[in-house]
Formats: C-alpha cells, sequence, structure tokens
C-alpha cells in the first residue's frame, strides 16, 4: 500500500511474523508488493521517526524470489540509528520497504566455469545464501555448493530446520560448514574464515577441493571479514570476478 506521506520509492507493509532466534538476532516476515527480485539481492526497509524523518538501510532477502511473504535477518546493532526500532516491531505492526531490490551477488553473473560453488558469510549475511538456496531451478549446474555460516556464539547459528531440508533436498551435493569464534563447539569449526580457507581446513570437513579452474566464491557480511578473505584468496592464486574478465569471487559488505 502507498499512502500520501510515504516517500517515493518505498512501500506500506506489514509484519506477518516474526521469529526471535537471540535476544539480538531476528527475523521478520512481510506482506507488501514489490517488484520482482533475483535470490541473493537486497531491498531497503525504513520506519519514520517521530520528527518526520525515514532513515532507511539495505537489508538482503532471505527467501525464495516465488514466496508470497518478504523475509529478512536482522541484527540489533547497539546504538544504531534504525536496527534498534525495526527489532521493536511486532505481528500486525507497519513497515516500510524499497520498491525495487537491488545487488549483483547474483547465480546468473557466477561465469559458467564454477562448478563448485562457495558461500562465505558471518553473521546475518547468511540471508542472501539462503535464499539462493531455496530457489532449486538456479542451482542445478553445480557439482557441490559449500554454506560457511561464521558467528561468534553457537546461538547464533540461526535457520538450523531450513538448513536440514536443504540437506535433504540437494543431498551430498551442499555442505555447510558451520563456525564459532568464541566457544568450542563439537560439531562447528573454530576460528575465521580466511585462516580455514589457507590451512584449508573448509576444503577438507567438506571434502571439497579447491581449485582455481572450478570454484567460485561468493563472499558476504563483515566488511574486515571480505577483505580478509579476499586477500587470502588472492594470495592463493585466485582473482576478484569482473564482467569483462572472468574471475573467482565476488563480495559484498554489509557496512
Ligand atoms: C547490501 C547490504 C545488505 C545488508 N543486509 C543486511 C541484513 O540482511 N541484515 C542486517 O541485519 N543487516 C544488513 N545490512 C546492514 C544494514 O543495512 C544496517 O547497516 C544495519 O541494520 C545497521 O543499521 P543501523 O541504522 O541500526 O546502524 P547505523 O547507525 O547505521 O550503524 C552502522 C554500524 O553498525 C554495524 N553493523 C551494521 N550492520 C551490521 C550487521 N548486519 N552485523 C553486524 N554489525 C553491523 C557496523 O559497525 C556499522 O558501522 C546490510 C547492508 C548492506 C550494505
Ligand atoms: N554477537 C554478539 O554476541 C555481540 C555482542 C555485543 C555486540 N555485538 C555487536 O553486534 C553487531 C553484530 O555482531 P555479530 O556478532 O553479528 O557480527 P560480527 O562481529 O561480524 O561477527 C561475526 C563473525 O565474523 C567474524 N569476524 C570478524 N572480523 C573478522 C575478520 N576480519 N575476518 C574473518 N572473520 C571475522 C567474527 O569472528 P571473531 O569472533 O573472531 O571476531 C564472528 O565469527 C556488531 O556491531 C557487534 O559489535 C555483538
Amino acid at each position: 500500500m502507498k499512502n500520501k506521506s510515504t516517500p517515493h520509492g518505498l512501500i506500506e507493509g506489514t509484519i506477518v511474523e516474526r521469529i526471535n532466534w537471540t535476544e539480538r538476532l531476528f527475523s521478520l516476515k512481510m506482506k507488501v508488493n514489490i517488484l520482482p527480485f533475483k535470490a541473493g539481492q537486497f531491498t531497503k526497509l525504513a520506519l519514520p521517526t517521530e520528527t518526520g524523518e525515514w532513515p532507511r538501510r539495505a537489508y538482503s532477502l532471505v527467501n525464495a524470489p516465488h514466496d508470497e511473504l518478504l523475509e529478512f535477518l536482522l541484527v540489533t546493532v547497539p546504538d544504531g540509528e534504525l536496527s534498534p526500532r525495526l527489532s521493536t516491531l511486532q505481528q500486525g505492526d507497519s513497515i516500510y520497504v524499497g520498491e525495487d531490490p537491488a545487488g549483483f551477488m547474483t547465480i546468473d553473473e557466477i561465469p559458467d566455469t564454477a562448478r563448485d560453488l562457495w558461500m562465505l558469510s558471518t553473521g546475518t549475511a547468511i540471508g542472501p545464501f539462503l535464499s539462493m538456496l531455496a530457489d532449486p531451478q538456479s542451482l542445478t549446474h553445480f557439482d557441490h555448493l559449500v554454506l560457511v555460516h561464521a558467528v561468534r556464539q553457537e546461538t547464533e547459528l540461526v535457520y538450523r530446520d531450513r538448513i536440514a531440508a536443504i540437506q535433504k533436498r540437494l543431498g551430498p551435493r551442499f555442505h555447510y560448514i558451520p563456525i564459532v569464534s568464541r566457544e568450542t563447539v563439537p560439531y562447528a569449526l573454530t576460528g575465521r574464515i580466511p585462516a580455514l580457507l589457507s590451512s584449508n581446513a573448509l576444503a577438507e570437513v567438506c571434502n571439497v577441493k579447491l581449485d582455481p579452474s572450478h570454484s567460485f566464491f561468493l563472499i558476504c557480511g563483515n566488511p574486515e571479514m571480505v577483505r580478509d578473505s579476499r586477500k587470502t584468496l588472492e594470495e592463493m592464486g585466485y582473482r576478484k570476478h569482473l564482467r569483462r574478465q572472468a574471475g573467482h569471487f565476488t563480495s559484498e559488505n554489509y557496512w
């Protein structure tokens, strides 16, 4: 719905469901009619302030493109301008959503030579990868799909049921590698993505060989993780992917 005071580019929607993962981590499902999007893209969320301003920020879509409800995974950033206000939303509340999703971290931007797709994420950046994995049509040409999710604590390993369903649907082609950096968890790796890449621990734990001839990496989340992972990959012989020159990795910083 669009009302008179809603700024250009935003549409009013309604929260249909809220999932609380931890005190600071939550998901919002909402009903709103925005333009179609591709798995991996993001749009804006906004709420008006008491003084009539409309701060808006980018959030990745977690749902598959064909789903009726839009879904987002959010973390409350202490002292942030918008996320603490989004964190108070409950079922039935209004939210304002960017009409036109954007972003180039999508399956159709990956070169045809890629046979194994490595999805490297920290925190809430697992979201766009869950959207891709929920869209089975787009993934048929990959031999292996590796979802790496790095968090500080075990409780932040979200969407375990959905990941189990993906595992069931995709079978041995799919590999989920949780990393917990500030606790020891028996089924998860400990440490950080760049070091676990260069030590070959990621490749060993899922038994998928890293090889510049057919490995492709999508890297998303904490900008320091993105920077360090890109640097590590370059040291290992991989190159940034450009439309005019096929390479091995694409990345998206969350801040
Ligand atoms: C393309 C894109 C997609 C994004 N998708 C998501 C998403 O799906 N879910 C989500 O929660 N956020 C996402 N973000 C971040 C989001 O846009 C906001 O920056 C975040 O909610 C903080 O907004 P704020 O107004 O509360 O904080 P601000 O007052 O704007 O403070 C920003 C600071 O918060 C920290 N920060 C911002 N985002 C995160 C984060 N996700 N995790 C940890 N620390 C963070 C950083 O220190 C940053 O400098 C995305 C950002 C981009 C650019
Ligand atoms: N998660 C919490 O319990 C917590 C508590 C209070 C405040 N916050 C605030 O909440 C926001 C979100 O926190 P978050 O925990 O979701 O996200 P985060 O700080 O980005 O941490 C997510 C994962 O990314 C890793 N990481 C950080 N820098 C890296 C680098 N250079 N290379 C590789 N990996 C790296 C972290 O490992 P390391 O653990 O090794 O850093 C962690 O495993 C931040 O603003 C944070 O300050 C979080």
